[in-house]
């Protein structure tokens, strides 16, 4: 709840500051109506409102209940009889006179996939089987486990009267009806874009409300886990009936010498009943929040239920241009003004940047030439599947930046807007992907929502109309490929002039939707893109996918038995190791760079193997985040800094005598490597390669020392550690937000006698935390690994787990320990503790 001191001094400063615009949640926690507030989230991404909007935070205190597919008696009577849409204000789930204190009380955003057991079914092919989607009980043929229904109450005040009133979901896994105060109020089913329903005419004011929603994770919209329910956020938003239109405010830049010359553009909607002039005052401030730039339009008369579009320049002197080294970014602030009263405003971050694709010379950032060294991610994460709290966005992304990453490709669908907001702050590069290549109403719709949703956010260099649609590429469909393609390229072009667009093609790109592309996107096959790039030299190449290099955290042998891959050279028949491709793209200038499949492991696709593996092992890092070997590979050649990093592990027990290969990935000139103090020689490290040996297994140190212009220059060992002994937990921040979404990343592993981390346990632990925070999920990062994401306790593989622990609204500390399981108890407990601090006021339906 908001304090009394805030309350106070907050309703002093709206009366000393009269009609100025104070930041959204603190204005409306001083004087707007409407229910209480909990704790504070920082500024909503995109088009934040303003006061007067607002925009209340709906995610706490859901009920939840699984329906059924097949049997409408087990789905609360829903198609029982015709009677669910036959008279409006009906629907008795979304009334009051519904009793679901049996429900499950949950906060969202919420997967309730993650949660269920993996079925083993390999019935089919891969199309019908569970295994691409990590198999989790989820389809036509599991309906006890696929249909979920999510309820929710609120008050709204009777001052509220007259505001236009959204319900707005970032997203839900996949088909939604919603149902509010008995009234059914419309459908989605797609399961990657936002939606919106206006519930102005469905609510009461003074009084209480009902939600009810049926999601239905039947259907799904790719070949990979992709979750179930409603795993984004989910907002009320309180608006004037003379607003903005939704995505419609856009800053475009264009850098002119010294200056930044700014295009603004947004649209007045009038829902008024009635004509009104409006006219619309921008502003731009810097990082350090000085106004920096300034327009305003002249009113002009908008009919009752017209709108008008506004346009406007501006000009920013010497702006800070927005790079991966130097993420500046910029705030636009718009109002809409009515007879000298703000009716709506909202303000959205964008960056000023240059960004073009060179068909000679590759990509260039602010013109200079910057490689893209990138990665493909799904949002699919250990312990929470699709419902990623929004710090593991920014966690994800300095993990990936820890290898030289400064591009993601959101394969194969819109992001979520955190995940948009988090590469605009950080700095990193993203190709934006819509989920369908189809020109159909839905289709266009899904890329129309994508373009307008992002169009500000600089860190986005590319869209991309899909992935991999053979039909469109080469077949069957190839014309229809062009016009599809061509129909596509264009609607992004009238929605954002200022980006290039493109696909990522399997296949020569010489024929369908690719002759519709500003630039051309190989997926794998290096074969294609010399024979291309000489073809079709006006043309931009990159990569559109690459890789498919196969490893288990911490393995060294590939062994079908086990569902093992070695961290040597593991890879697919139609992949190339990171070495092979980036050897490729690394050295052709004319070649953009390209995206990596994948950098984080996902559930799904356990390729090469199936059951019992349930994630993917494509990961340059596991599902949990923690480096494969790869990793250094990518360090070695994409950060500028010394790296060195030796491997395997120096824990063989019964191998002795046997050779163990021995990989060293650096940057530096020269490696020699040594075993026990006895060197076994120096290698000179060829360019974007590696250097290995092969080592007579003997227990002790292999060390590996990295020559600079013949100085050590790093030195790394690997050690033969003694037992396990010891447990240690380290959390990724000390302090976190008390605001019941903040997340603590904490990482368990264990040590032997010499405080050394042992490479090889895989102890079962259990966990127990207390305090300020709850435990939301765990994970290990082994593909193979069967047990539970959600209760306390987890086996540690090869050395390492993960517990992701989020804070509630209270501030005070989280007490996390971790003890073995079980009887023996040969390790000593470990415990950390991680404070939660007062978190900055918002807005939250309480
Ligand atoms: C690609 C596809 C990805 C993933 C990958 C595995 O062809 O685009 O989604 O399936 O193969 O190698």
């Amino acid at each position: 709840m908001v304090d009394t001191t805030r309350r106070t001094f907050l309703l002093s400063s709206v009366g000393l500051a009269g009609s100025c615009l104070l930041p959204r949640a603190l204005w409306a926690a001083g004087i707007g109506g409407g229910p209480g507030g909990k704790a504070s989230l920082p500024m909503r991404h995109g088009e934040s409102p303003v006061a007067p909007r607002e925009q209340w935070l709906l995610d706490f205190d859901w009920r939840f209940a699984f329906g059924n597919g097949s049997d409408p008696a087990k789905d609360f009577g829903y198609g029982f009889g015709q009677g669910d849409f036959s008279k409006t204000g009906d629907f008795k789930l979304a009334t009051a006179e519904f009793n679901d204190a049996g429900w499950r009380a949950l906060d969202l955003p919420h997967d309730w996939a993650v949660e269920l057991p993996a079925v083993h079914d390999d019935s089919g092919d891969d199309d019908t089987r569970l295994t691409s989607h990590g198999y989790k009980p989820l389809g036509r043929r599991f309906p006890t486990t696929s249909v979920g229904w999510y309820r929710r109450t609120f008050e709204l005040p009777e001052s509220d009267r007259g505001r236009r009133i959204w319900i707005e979901f970032d997203g839900a896994m996949r088909d939604v009806v919603l149902f509010v105060n008995g009234c059914f109020i419309g459908q989605h089913d797609d399961g990657y874009t936002p939606f919106r329903f206006d519930l102005t005419d469905f609510l009461n004011y003074g009084g209480k409300n009902v939600i009810a929603l049926r999601v239905d994770a039947s259907f799904g919209d790719g070949w990979f886990y992709e979750g179930a329910g409603i795993y984004r956020h989910v907002w009320l938003t309180k608006m004037d009936p003379v607003h903005l239109g939704r995505w419609e405010s856009v800053v475009r830049s264009t850098v002119e010498g010294q200056a930044a010359a700014l295009a603004l553009a947004t649209r007045i909607e009038n829902e008024s009943g009635h004509a009104v002039h409006a006219s619309l005052e921008w502003s731009i401030t810097d990082a350090s929040g000085r106004v920096v730039a300034h327009a305003t339009t002249p009113a002009q008369a908008i009919a009752p239920n017209a709108s008008a579009d506004c346009q406007a320049t501006a000009r920013i002197d010497a702006p800070k241009l927005w790079s991966p080294d130097e993420p500046h970014l910029y705030t636009a602030l718009v109002k809409v003004v009515v007879d000298g009263a703000v009716r709506d405003a909202e303000q959205f971050p964008f960056g000023v940047r240059t960004a073009a694709f060179d068909p000679e010379r590759g990509f260039f950032l602010n013109g200079k030439p910057l490689k893209i060294q990138g990665t493909c991610n799904h949002q699919d994460h250990a312990g929470v599947g699709a419902a990623l709290p929004d710090r593991l966005q920014s966690f994800r992304v300095e993990v990936l930046q820890g290898m030289g990453c400064n591009a993601v490709r959101t394969s194969h669908n819109m992001p979520t807007p955190e995940w948009v907001e988090a590469c605009d702050r950080m700095g990193m590069m993203m190709m934006c992907e819509t989920r369908h290549m189809s020109s159909s109403p839905s289709g266009m719709q899904q890329l129309d929502v994508m373009v307008k949703r992002y169009r500000n956010s600089p860190s986005i260099i590319l869209w991309s109309i899909g992935n991999e649609e053979w039909r469109l590429q080469k077949g069957a469909l190839e014309h229809q490929g062009e016009r599809i393609g061509a129909a596509m390229v264009a609607r992004c072009h009238e929605l954002d002039p200022t980006r290039v667009v493109s696909a990522a093609v399997n296949g020569d790109n010489e024929q369908g939707v690719s002759d519709a592309l500003d630039v051309i996107g190989f997926n794998y096959n290096l074969k294609y893109p010399d024979a291309f790039h000489r073809e079709h030299p006006t043309r931009a190449v990159y990569g559109s996918e690459t890789s498919s290099a196969i490893a288990t955290r911490g393995e060294y042998v590939t062994d079908p038995k086990k569902n093992t891959v070695n961290s040597y050279d593991g890879v697919v028949p139609w992949g190339e190791t990171p070495e092979q491709w980036w050897s490729f793209y690394g050295t052709r200038d004319w070649l953009a760079g390209g995206f990596a499949w994948t950098g984080f492991d996902y559930r799904g696709e356990p390729t090469p193997y199936g059951w019992p593996s349930v994630n993917s092992q494509f990961g340059i890092v596991d599902l949990c985040g923690f480096p494969k070997d790869y990793y250094y590979y990518y360090k070695a050649w994409w950060t500028k800094a010394p790296s060195l990093h030796v491997f395997p592990h120096w824990n063989w027990a019964g191998k002795e005598g046997q050779e163990i290969p021995v990989w060293v990935y650096t940057n530096l000139d020269e490696v020699e490597l040594l075993l026990n103090g006895k060197s076994l020689g120096i290698q000179k490290v060829p360019r974007l390669g590696h250097v290995q040996w092969k080592v007579t297994y003997a227990p002790g140190v292999i060390e590996a020392r990295g020559r600079r212009d013949g100085q050590v220059v790093l030195v790394e060992r690997r050690e033969t550690t003694g037992t396990a002994r010891k447990l240690r937990l380290a959390a990724d921040r000390s302090e976190i937000s008390a605001d019941g979404q903040d997340v603590a990343m904490i990482t368990v592993d264990v040590l032997d006698g010499h405080g050394r981390p042992v490479p090889t346990a895989n102890h079962k632990l259990a966990f127990r935390i207390t305090g300020a925070g709850k435990l939301i999920g765990v994970g290990n990062g082994d593909p193979n690994c069967l047990e539970s994401d959600k209760e306390p306790k987890r086996s540690l593989f090869n050395g390492l787990a993960q517990l992701i622990v989020q804070s509630t609204d209270s501030t005070g500390t989280i007490h996390i320990e971790a003890l073995e399981e079980g009887a023996e108890q040969s390790l000593t407990p470990a415990s950390v503790t991680v404070t939660t601090r007062k978190a900055a006021a918002r807005l939250v339906v309480a």
